[in-house]
């Protein structure tokens, strides 16, 4: 018997401030470096470190899907935010890698979580999932409607990537990061400022042609690969550069900081070049951008909230400190978010 039906009274309450109040992460034990990736496809360690940043990247057992690492991060989040699985009313799963399409991959991780009062949904915005689903999450707590938002980013891009397109599968890997939303505590101002958009015209750049009912899977569209992820790099790359920069920009505007107040830069972890491009049109020093690419590879919609948990852990970002997010994705999409720590 769950509580989904919980009434939502909405009293005239003004507006109040969200923060992320815990914070989560897995990634999967097995590690797939460059060497390795030159036994399967003609690449090199030095093309792809210097092309790209990437070192190596996890990838998930056979037996490990999305929601078994959403979970997992969803787990350690809950716990440090001090909260019971029950308390959560909201679960907003960022993925381009549901288990299946449908149900949604949230109600698989509302139950092994036990979040058994929790509305949950997938949201599909490619790598700026994440951070779309924390600006949603902020309207339900903003408005009173919720008061415990799960928001979870994780991917199991290995199951999409074709293994023998040296374009692409040097690029991804798998992971998971979680946050738990609450109204800010008092004193506090957690999200300063959001931005997010898309264009539709951009759709073939970057995308999995077949798996929906636009091209259902059938024998022939297995042998051409069609299920698997097709990206026009450079045009990404081009895009990518001029779209995070502006809605950046936009933010921060918003928020009323300058660069040089921001602490922290967490971008998309896509490419090393790409988020050298921005953090120098932005004008903020090397040493103010947390990375993780190296290790990981581009975890799309999980990229953030990895980089984000790490960070925390490590007492690298501590209280009062202003970070600046930001992402694109396929889409294409773009969102970025201000707050204080
Ligand atoms: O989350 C969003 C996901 N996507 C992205 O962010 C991708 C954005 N784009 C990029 O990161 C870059 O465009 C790539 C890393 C994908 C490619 O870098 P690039 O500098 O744009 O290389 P390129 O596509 O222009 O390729 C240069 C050469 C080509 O050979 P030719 O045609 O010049 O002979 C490629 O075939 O490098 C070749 N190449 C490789 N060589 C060795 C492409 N992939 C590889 C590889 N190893 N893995």
């Amino acid at each position: 018997m769950t509580n989904n039906n919980r009434p939502h009274p909405r009293p005239a309450h003004p507006r109040r401030n969200v923060a992320i109040v815990g914070t989560g992460s897995y990634l999967p034990e097995r590690i797939l470096s460059n060497a390795d990736l030159e036994k399967m496809v003609d690449t090199t360690d030095e093309w792809i470190l210097s092309r790209t940043g990437i070192s190596q990247r996890r990838i998930a057992a056979d037996n490990e899907f999305t929601s078994d690492m959403a979970a997992a991060a969803a787990r350690i989040a809950i716990k440090n935010a001090g909260i019971a699985p029950d308390d959560i009313d909201l679960v907003i799963l960022a993925t381009s890698t549901p288990d299946t399409i449908f149900p949604s991959t949230a109600c698989r991780i509302q139950h092994a979580i036990g979040a058994t009062g929790a509305a949950s949904f997938d949201l599909q915005a490619a790598c700026s999932g994440f951070l779309y689903g924390m600006i949603i999450a902020e309207q339900f707590i903003a408005s009173h409607m919720h008061e415990t938002v799960l928001v979870i980013g994780a991917e199991k891009l290995s199951s999409i990537v074709n293994w023998e397109d040296r374009n692409t599968c040097v690029l991804f890997g798998d992971g998971a990061g979680a946050v738990i939303m609450q109204a800010a505590p008092e004193g506090k101002h957690g999200i300063l400022a959001s931005d997010m958009g898309a264009d539709g015209a951009q759709t073939d750049i970057l995308h999995m042609p077949a798996g929906g009912c636009r091209m259902p899977v059938t024998a022939d569209v297995l042998a051409q690969k069609q299920n698997t992820i097709h990206m026009s790099g450079k045009e990404v790359y081009r895009y990518a550069v001029g779209a995070m920069n502006a809605s950046a920009e936009r933010s921060l505007q918003l928020s009323g900081l300058t660069t040089d107040q921001l602490q922290w830069v967490i971008p998309h972890q896509a490419n090393l070049r790409i988020i050298n491009s921005v953090r120098e049109r932005l004008g903020v020093e090397e040493g103010r951008v947390i990375l993780n690419l190296n290790r990981y590879g581009n975890t799309s919609a999980a990229c953030i909230p990895i980089a984000l948990h790490e960070n925390c852990q490590s007492g690298k970002i501590k209280p009062g400190d202003h970070i600046l997010m930001v992402a694109f994705g396929g889409g294409l999409t773009w969102a970025s978010i201000v707050l204080e720590w």
